[in-house]
């Protein structure tokens, strides 16, 4: 990897469809997949995350918002494409002219997109949202065939079927998801009974559809994996998933410190002996968590070289004592391999006390990226 820049965040779209294939094998030929790319695919672009995903064969995409909904069709994508936190009643007309799916918990939402649809000569897919136990998004389970009864009002909707998240599913003990999926499987097959057909009912994230092939259904609706990190670090997957992001930089100043040198804002480190310091340009402007202060590691010459005092703004200095013939210029590795050693992003997420998640978000965000395998 070519690092021409004081900062270089790489995305790796053939990896990203390994990690697409490596899931879709997981489940059986008639359930289709929902790729979830809301957040901007976590941080690794919506745009070309939704291309290669496309491309490799997902039938539906989830997205965060209106915006994101949009700027897919506008890029040419056809696939069907699920507003997974739903809308505003104001954007009914927007959703409606992008032909996109609606998760539905509101009943100002259900008419405002039965009037746009109307006015639009359109049908408005939706999907109704069950809290089923997480305590987020959707109507409690007594609403819901109550809710379902009222659309019968809106002919110019047509409900896709029920779906819900799961709260704990990427931990061992199954027995609250499998609550949660017996209450969905109830609320399904009452309103079911009651006439409605449901064909795309989906409450299956990552670790559902690792560990719980019973609630895969019609449809299953993963992100983490796609992005190669399990939902549980502890967890190591049962596919060999490969990382998509990547984190690079290169030495902008090695100097040699004294004895009881403080380093970085707050002076919260100080040199115990003679250190060889590496000042290496990223901070927490590039999503680089100012957490990892005194906690992180980076690999130079692959080799870990732990972070001494604070992460900055744009600046982050580690320990090369012990890692020979360090100079200026030299590759750094924040995220991804070097010479046969790793730094995953729930390494990172340990030191920084969160989650994977967070890591991708943060700096994939914040970073040009850039893409290879498309
Ligand atoms: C509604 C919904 N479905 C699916 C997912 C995908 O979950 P995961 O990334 O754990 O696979 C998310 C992620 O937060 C979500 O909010």
């Amino acid at each position: 990897m070519m690092v021409t820049s004081m900062v270089h965040l790489s995305i790796d779209l053939a990896a990203l469809e390994h990690n697409y294939r490596a899931l879709r094998r997981l489940c059986d030929p008639g359930v289709k997949f929902l790729a979830v790319v809301k957040a901007d695919a976590y941080g690794h672009g919506l745009i070309p995350a939704a291309r290669k995903l496309a491309a490799a064969g997902a039938d539906y995409l989830g997205v965060g918002s209106l915006e994101e909904g949009a700027a897919l069709r506008h890029a040419g994508i056809t696939l069907p494409i699920l507003l997974l936190l739903g809308i505003l009643p104001e954007e009914a007309e927007g959703a409606v002219g992008a032909d996109l799916d609606i998760a539905l918990f509101r009943r100002d939402v259900a008419r405002a997109l039965a009037v746009a649809a109307q006015a639009q000569g359109k049908k408005a897919r939706v999907h109704l949202k069950v809290d089923t136990g997480m305590g987020r998004l959707g109507l409690l389970p007594g609403e819901a065939l109550p809710f379902l009864a009222e659309l019968r009002n809106y002919p110019r909707l047509e409900v896709q079927g029920l779906i819900s998240h799961l709260a704990v599913a990427e931990i061992e003990d199954k027995t609250y998801t499998n609550q949660q999926l017996h209450e969905f499987i109830r609320l399904l097959a009452a309103a079911r009974h009651q006439g409605w057909k449901l064909p795309l009912s989906h409450l299956a994230n990552s670790a559902a559809l690792w560990e719980l092939k019973e609630a895969h259904l019609g449809m299953v609706r993963p992100g983490i994996m796609l992005y190669g990190s399990p939902p549980a670090a502890h967890r190591p997957p049962p596919v060999e998933l490969q990382p998509v992001m990547a984190l690079y930089s290169r030495v902008l100043q090695v100097k040699r410190l004294p004895p009881g040198a403080a380093i970085s804002y707050g002076c919260t480190y100080k040199t115990r002996g003679w250190c060889d310091v590496a000042v290496i340009p990223v901070g927490y402007c590039n999503g680089y968590s100012r957490h990892l202060s005194n906690r992180g590691e980076m690999l130079i010459h692959g080799q870990r070289a732990p972070i001494l005092g604070r992460v900055c703004m744009n600046l982050t200095m580690v320990e090369v004592t012990d890692i020979p013939g360090v100079q200026a210029g030299d590759r750094v590795t924040l995220l991804g391999e070097d010479e046969g050693q790793r730094l995953s992003a729930d390494e990172l997420a340990a030191w920084a006390e969160t989650i994977s998640y967070e890591i991708y978000c943060a700096l994939g965000t914040a970073t040009p990226r850039h893409y290879t395998g498309a």
